[in-house]
């Protein structure tokens, strides 16, 4: 299925197919070591315990994850919108069938994300309202258009690449329940970037303009997926950041320029097995370090994409905000619904108490 029968199934493709992933969703703990620590937070912390939405927790802690976990069900929605463009256009039924379901698991992350969110205390709605109103962000990777079929490839193998390796290492959060998502999360996503890397595998197999449209998808996404990671940890450009606490926290495991080298080092000889090649002439081993070097990214982009002007910033919140009015009626009804099958459940319970 989905690539396995383009490459080797058992050489990993994504970060969520190595002994990193494995040895993460193991730590599923459960809280084992409670007896031994107890629930005091710097105690859990230390002993690498997860922290659970039972146990008090400092002020800043509770909002640095609703701030990063709403961030991240943001993206996961508004992540919809560039691939779901393609879903009328996609060449086969197959092709249709398969973005149907990843777009759809994005939907499914949004979800599992903004419940984890709320077991810290917030409500979905709130969260909702700050992505409408541009309190909270999305990762800037959407602000980028699909102009062709293979952008729907590209996104894939690098956007969807590069959030696992991101992600991985998230699953073993110090807060539990985002922990316990990203372990589900990550499997799903290797889905999505197999079915990208085997779009754009077939492509470079086929006519010459489809190999240049491949190659044109890999110019313009090969950058943006880099910067994912966010701006580098040390020098001017890293002042601002959370990367510090956030490590002390455990809740971040690895810095943004070991995980995007991690990404660089997997992805290039990917690169070179499709025939595609990145837009970076600085590109190149270094036997001395054992991983490649590459060049500059231009931050200037990133924090103009950031801000807000990038190509698709206000075109994404208008779509956003659009199908939330839309849908206010589909909310009303599941609401009026549940209220329902509560009086149902609560009158029978008062008639068997009664029997
Ligand atoms: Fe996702
Ligand atoms: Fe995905």
């Amino acid at each position: 299925m989905y690539g396995n029968d383009v490459i080797d199934p058992n050489e990993p493709l994504n970060a969520a197919e190595t002994p990193d992933y494995d040895a993460a969703a193991e730590h599923d703990d459960q809280r084992d070591g409670r007896d031994a620590v107890g629930d005091d937070f710097d105690a859990l912390l230390a002993a690498d315990q997860r922290i659970e939405p039972r146990d008090a927790m400092p002020d800043d802690y509770r909002e640095t994850l609703i701030r990063q976990i709403a961030q991240h069900a943001h993206s996961e929605i508004i992540g919809m919108q560039p691939e779901g463009n393609w879903i009328t256009r996609a060449p086969s039924l197959r092709r249709k069938a398969i973005l149907i379901a990843k777009v759809q698991d994005e939907a499914g992350h949004g979800l599992y994300l903004y419940s984890a969110a709320e077991t810290l205390g917030i409500d979905r709605q709130e969260l909702l309202d700050r992505l409408h109103n541009g309190k909270q962000k999305y990762s800037s990777i959407f602000n980028y258009p699909t102009l062709t079929w293979a952008d729907c490839g590209a996104i894939g193998w690098l956007v969807d690449g590069a959030a696992i390796m991101n992600q991985v290492p998230l699953c073993r959060c110090s807060y539990g329940p985002y922990a316990r998502a990203m372990i589900r999360v990550c499997k799903e996503e290797s889905f999505h970037q197999r079915q990208g890397f085997e779009i754009l595998w077939n492509l470079m197999r086929g006519t010459e303009s489809q190999q240049a449209m491949a190659q044109d998808a890999a110019d313009r996404w090969w950058w943006p997926a880099l910067a994912m990671f966010g701006p580098p940890d040390t020098g001017e450009a890293a002042k601002g950041g959370h990367t510090e606490q956030s490590m002390a926290w455990g809740i971040k495991r690895f810095s943004n320029d070991d995980l995007r080298q991690k990404f660089v080092d997997m992805t290039v000889p990917q690169a070179e097995k499709l025939g595609l090649t990145l837009p970076d002439p600085d590109l190149r081993w270094n036997e001395e370090r054992g991983h490649w070097d590459f060049g500059e990214i231009d931050w200037d982009e990133f924090w103009q994409v950031l801000r807000g002007d990038g190509p698709c910033n206000a075109e994404r919140i208008e779509h956003r905000r659009r199908a939330h009015d839309e849908g206010a009626w589909v909310r009303e009804a599941a609401n009026a619904y549940a209220a329902k099958q509560a009086t149902r459940e609560r009158e029978q319970q008062q008639k068997e108490s009664a029997a």
